[in-house]
């Protein structure tokens, strides 16, 4: 048994609190994971992230494609798995590389046996399949990994989309075949007792209702611990992004994790996660604070958006948020962020991204906090594992 889920009660509008349990630890959701795409939250070290929010980031996702090119998979697992070689003991995730060929690398030759791409570091062929995505998966040895999909772009047409999602279903069967054959090649199996990772499934199918519940009938098939909305946050409005989540997680199993890709703005996380969405990712905290852009709430509570360069902060000796708690508005001055951030100081990389990652997780503390008040008998989980 690798992984076990536990859900409370159902809140109005359907949000539950749970407890993922994973051979690194246990997840309470829903949850934010951060994003590492090359197994480094960019600009903050671990044990920051450890003592974001009230109790730190409790699961942070890193990128197949990413540590494949570079340091290479091969070498992550001599290291241990990407947990010991970047010293990160909590839960982590990583993608499957699919997104990130279709968004990254160049020159693209999609075949139904897979993907050839050039690399965005250096223009070499590669060639990315759902079994070699499963092996590097399997070396990195994050406790969930994903199947490996293509993601369509935004605007496709019907056809385009329903022949994508046909290609990702095959993908998926593909993935599972070769992650059930290979699964005790995790560096950490004979150390954590024979556990292994799990296989969460993607759904897809665009903007498309009718293709979006074929998608999940079809994924359900293999059985998956877990399931992923992918394919959103593409450029659509996002009145369809909510649509599309709303219908897609009616079609999903209530009792196993369910999880929306790439999403969003704070609001967005809180209004998916009261949704019933279980985990969400996204760079936007860590990205936008690299360019300066800060998150924090008005007197209301609702969501404001700070541009630190902005002269009107020059001498502003008030911090970023006084409602915030991080350890950045506990100490500095937004005169003194828009300093290092107008000098090119890369602490205020840093400095932005630990505020934004802190208000992004403690968005979701408050919102796990109000799902447990929201309903009497929380504590009352489902004590069947799911997989
Ligand atoms: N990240 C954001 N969207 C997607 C998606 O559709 N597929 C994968 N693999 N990763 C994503
Ligand atoms: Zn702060």
């Amino acid at each position: 048994m690798s992984l076990s889920f536990e859900i409370g009660k159902v809140a109005d509008g359907g949000g539950r609190r749970g407890a993922l349990v994973l051979p690194h630890g246990v997840v309470e959701t829903p949850v934010f994971m951060p994003v590492g795409t090359a197994a480094s939250v960019k600009a903050v070290e671990q044990g920051v992230i450890e003592r974001l929010g009230t109790s730190g980031a409790q699961i942070i996702l890193a990128n197949t494609y990413h540590l494949y090119l570079r340091p290479g998979h091969e070498l992550v697992a001599r290291m241990g798995g990407v947990h010991k070689f970047m010293s990160w003991e909590r839960p982590m995730l990583t993608d499957s590389g699919g997104f990130q060929v279709f968004s990254l690398s160049s020159l693209r030759k999609v075949t139904p046996d897979g993907v050839e791409f050039r690399s965005h570091l250096d223009g070499s062929k590669h060639f990315f399949s759902p079994e070699h995505s499963m092996d590097v998966q399997i070396a990195l040895g994050a406790d969930v990994m994903m199947v490996f999909d293509e993601c369509v772009e935004h605007p496709a047409t019907y056809e385009r989309t329903r022949d994508s999602m046909a290609l990702t279903h095959a993908w998926a069967r593909r993935s599972r075949g070769h992650f059930e054959a290979n699964k005790e090649r995790v560096p950490w199996f004979a150390e954590r007792g024979g556990k292994t990772q799990s296989l969460f499934g993607i759904v897809q199918g665009g903007m498309y209702a009718n293709l979006r519940k074929e998608s999940a009938e079809r994924l359900m098939e293999l059985d998956l611990p877990g399931y992923a909305i992918g394919g959103l946050a593409v450029g659509e409005p996002r009145e369809v992004t909510r649509e599309m989540i709303a219908r897609t997680l009616e079609w999903l199993p209530k009792d196993k994790p369910r999880y929306v890709m790439g999403v969003g703005y704070p609001d967005e996380i809180e209004e998916y996660a009261k949704m019933g969405v279980d985990m969400m990712d996204c760079v936007l905290p860590t990205r936008a604070g690299r360019h300066g852009l800060l998150f924090a709430r008005d007197g209301d509570g609702a969501v404001v958006r700070m541009n630190i360069k902005r002269k009107e902060y020059a001498e502003d000796q008030g911090p970023i948020d006084a409602a915030c708690g991080c350890m950045v508005c506990a100490r500095y001055s937004r005169a003194y962020l828009r300093h290092l951030f107008v000098a090119g100081e890369p602490l205020a990389l840093t400095l932005n991204s630990v505020h934004n990652l802190h208000f992004y997780l403690a968005t979701m503390e408050r919102v796990r906090k109000g799902l447990a008040d929201a309903v009497d008998a929380f504590g009352e989980f489902n004590t069947e594992p799911t997989s």
